[in-house]
């Protein structure tokens, strides 16, 4: 039987990627892959290594030993701008927001991340800036459209509730043009309705917007809902992977993070 997903490209793939921190293994041999569209999750107990595989991922740390592939290109070690510009995007687990601007204006920085020459030439006030920072604009509209911020495009993202403003780091990921969007804990702190409405916009991203979709989050009945496979890390070594009902009947799974079956 052929892996699930084999009939799309691989986006994603990492090979034994490992990262040492003086003595501590933060993420020992770990290896998964994703394929185009999909909604992957990634697990497990506070310190299991979870964002440090983003960070790897996205170049903010190199890989000790180990491969880490995009599109069947080696991209260990680049830096966080090639990375980006490769088609790979992130939000934070602290969000990182610049507060003084408001929504639409924190978009139109993503843009600016995938040409930072239009940034230069924004700051001007010749003919092609202006058309350009009003093609930002209208693309910023459309994102903040897609995550439901529509309405709040003016309001200062410091003055967000914080529902919104994890929603509005997802907007300012995709503006970048990613193909690949990490997401590191997009739930935490919303309430109920909030995460029901983010499952619908996480979906979206991926159906309406043929985005690959790598989430980390705690919060096990959004994983198990929104996630066709997920990836369980345990003290940095991977300890499962598979589809949401076999990793919630897994007994390792059940040992070191969900204590009993969810
Ligand atoms: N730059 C660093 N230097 C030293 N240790 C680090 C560094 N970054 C991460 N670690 C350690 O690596 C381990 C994994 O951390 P990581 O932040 O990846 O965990 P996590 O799975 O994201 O946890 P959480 O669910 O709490 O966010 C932890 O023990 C952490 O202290
Ligand atoms: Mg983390």
């Amino acid at each position: 039987m052929s892996a699930p997903g084999s009939d799309r490209p691989v986006v994603l793939q990492l090979t034994d990627a490992t990262i040492k921190f003086g003595g501590l293994t933060a993420v020992n041999q770990v290896s998964f892959e994703l394929f185009q569209g999909d909604l992957f999750g990634l697990i497990g107990p506070n310190g299991a290594g979870k964002t440090t595989c983003f960070n790897l991922i996205t170049g903010v740390y190199r890989p000790t030993s180990g491969k880490i592939a995009y599109q069947g290109n080696s991209i260990g070690g680049l830096p966080p701008n090639k990375i980006c510009k490769l088609g790979i995007a992130r939000t934070f687990q602290n969000i990182r927001l610049f507060g003084a601007l408001s929504a639409i204006e924190n978009v139109m920085v993503g843009g600016h991340l995938r040409d930072p020459s239009s940034l230069l030439s924004a700051l001007s006030y010749f003919p092609r800036a202006i058309h350009e920072t009003a093609r930002l604009r209208e693309q910023a509209r459309e994102l903040l459209r897609i995550v439901n911020l529509e309405d709040v495009a003016e309001v200062r993202s410091r003055d967000l509730p914080y529902g919104k403003q994890r929603r509005l780091e997802i907007a300012r990921a995709m503006a970048t043009g990613c193909n690949l969007i990490l997401l590191d804990e997009p739930a935490a702190g919303m309430n109920p309705f909030e995460k029901e409405d983010l499952v619908k916009v996480v979906r979206r991203i991926r159906d309406e917007y043929q985005k690959t979709v790598l989430l980390i989050e705690h919060d096990m009945k959004f994983v198990m809902n929104l996630c066709e496979r997920i990836v369980v890390l345990d003290h940095g070594e991977e300890i499962a992977q598979g589809p949401p009902e076999a990793i919630r009947n897994n007994p390792k799974v059940i040992e070191a993070y969900l204590g009993e079956a969810v």
